[in-house]
């Protein structure tokens, strides 16, 4: 299938794709919801293309696949593990079985306990030293951090409970900053780590630990966990009735809509984040009983494909003109990133194809004055993909959001069009002539035929950003049955780690940098000279 694929595209490879377009492409290159449009007719796929592509479906068994994971089969291999962060947002409880047991009354129960706790904080009925929560800090990385720090910025029109921080790095300068925004006896610390081992996490937390004992008594009691490791966070010395606790077959990277998701709770409210699980759900449904050609994450996951690894388009750059998912580019990273970003199979032989591309991005319009150059007349294609919506949040200042809109169809139309060396010497014939003129309108002139597509949807709320943020778990999902990765677990991040433990002692100048290539050396010893030490 795959040598087919590759057939048709040298067939097609050359081609203008913009002489396709015309309304009635238009209307079929797309894929419907009852919120949102997938547009992909500003691409060089065709109608062969689309049925060789969907073909790859059927051939690398994405439905069967697709329903063991809803099932609560062990698809994470190399884990042995479920795949169900859907259950988190299955909200009618419908059972879940894994090994034999329904995990669906622990999940709702977990959601109602933690909805209780962002209750009383809300309201006061839970209360620091000094009174009613003014501040909540998340100190979590990777999953435990970017999903709900890219939510809650996201939902930022709907905050109405207390302020939200969310502090990652191990760099001192984020942690401090934070604090120096807080009053300790009005903050409540929710330390978030499914394993609790994490060494940047733990060691912020335990910053924030010794910060709050300055000015509380009962440190702990300003203190929550959110972890599958109950017996750590009992001896980090956190009250059981505060800690919320999710299953292993919950990823990192999709736990936002469980305990993971509390501090994104705390600040819009119960109500509202059960509409964004609501909006999770209705893409899962949708997911599992679209056919493939009108199923949205399917046909995002191959056009994904169709610019990867056929084309041979290395990266792909999500480009919000929604200035509050600015976060967005950088949770896709690891969401993408991290789950198929392997160079075996399943069944660990060598990939026979590129693994999944580098994705980056930020919000336009911001990234027409920055990165757009290369994009336009680069001599690199980067596949873009746009995400609009119909209306912003601020009603008095529409005519910004129309000028946003205007500027997100004209790049996708201008990286489409082009402009050719005729249109490009019209346009500066005024100003010079000869050989000039030639020079000058060489510069001018934009290849086009590059590709883009666009996510549109009425207005960001919670339930629209559930569909969102559900479309693209599942579009990394489909590539990555076909591609034939587990896109579930991340072997690829520990080398690092245990270097760094390694390194640790070295750097603190307990130990000489004895065995260590003679760069490391050399920066180790050039940094101790400057004090790091
Ligand atoms: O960096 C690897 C990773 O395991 C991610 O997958 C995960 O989201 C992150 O670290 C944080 O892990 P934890 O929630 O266990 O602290």
């Amino acid at each position: 299938m795959w040598d087919k694929l590759r057939a048709h595209h040298a067939k097609v490879a050359e081609r203008r794709f913009d002489s396709m377009l015309d309304t009635a492409r238009a209307a079929d290159f797309m894929a419907q919801t009852s919120d949102m449009r997938f547009d992909y007719a500003k691409t060089n796929i065709d109608e062969t293309g689309r049925k060789l592509l969907i073909e790859l479906l059927d051939v690398t068994g994405v439905a069967a696949k697709r329903d063991a994971m809803f099932s609560g089969a062990a698809i994470n291999e190399t884990e042995g593990r479920a795949v169900l962060h859907t259950a988190l947002r299955n909200l009618d409880g419908d059972p879940v079985i894994v090994d034999g047991q329904d995990v669906m009354p622990e999940v709702l129960e977990t959601l109602a306990r933690m909805e209780g706790f962002a209750n009383d904080v809300r309201s006061g009925a839970y209360q620091g030293q000094g009174g009613k929560i003014t501040d909540v800090i998340n100190i979590g990385i990777g999953g435990s951090d970017l999903g709900p720090a890219m939510a809650a910025l996201a939902l930022a029109p709907y905050h109405d409970g207390p302020r939200c921080h969310f502090v990652s790095n191990v760099d001192p300068a984020d942690i401090a900053q934070v604090l120096r925004a807080c009053d300790p006896t009005t903050t409540l610390v929710i330390v978030a780590s499914k394993t609790f081992t994490t060494i940047e996490t733990m060691t912020n937390a335990r910053t924030a630990q010794a910060w709050m004992g300055e000015a509380v008594k009962d440190t702990g009691a300003q203190f929550a966990a959110l972890s599958t490791a109950e017996d750590k966070t009992a001896a980090f010395g956190i009250d059981p009735s505060r800690v919320f606790g999710f299953a292993d077959w919950v990823g990192g990277r999709y736990s936002m809509w469980g305990p993971i998701g509390l501090s994104l709770m705390m600040a819009v409210g119960p109500e509202a984040f059960r509409a964004f699980l609501r909006g999770g759900q209705a893409m899962d449904r949708h997911f599992q009983a679209a056919d493939w050609q009108d199923n949205m994450p399917v046909m995002l996951a191959l056009v994904g494909i169709w610019h990867n690894q056929i084309r041979g388009y290395a990266t792909r750059a999500v480009l919000p003109y929604d200035n509050n998912l600015s976060r967005l580019p950088a949770y896709l990273q690891q969401l993408e990133m991290e789950s198929n970003g392997k160079g075996v199979s399943m069944d660990g032989t060598t990939l026979p194809h590129e693994s999944g591309p580098v994705v980056w991005g930020e919000p336009g319009t911001n990234g027409q004055h920055a990165f757009y150059q290369l994009i336009h007349q680069g001599t690199r294609v980067v596949p873009c993909e746009f995400l609009v919506a119909a209306r912003g949040h601020e009603d008095d200042l529409h005519h910004q959001h129309q000028l946003l809109v205007a500027n997100c169809l004209a790049q996708s139309e201008a990286l489409m069009r082009g402009r050719d060396l005729d249109e490009a010497r019209a346009k500066i014939a005024d100003k010079c002539t000869g050989a000039e003129l030639e020079r000058q309108a060489r510069h001018r002139v934009f290849t086009g035929n590059r590709p883009s597509t666009t996510l549109a949807y009425p207005k960001l709320t919670p339930e629209v950003l559930g569909q969102i943020i559900a479309l693209y778990e599942h579009r990394v999902f489909v590539e990555g049955v076909v591609l034939g990765i587990n896109s579930y677990d991340q072997w690829g991040v520990e080398l690092g780690k245990e270097l760094a433990t390694a390194l640790q002692p070295v750097v603190e100048g307990q130990e000489a940098p004895d065995g260590k290539d003679g760069s490391t050396a050399a920066l180790v010893q050039f940094l101790q000279s400057h004090g790091v030490s």
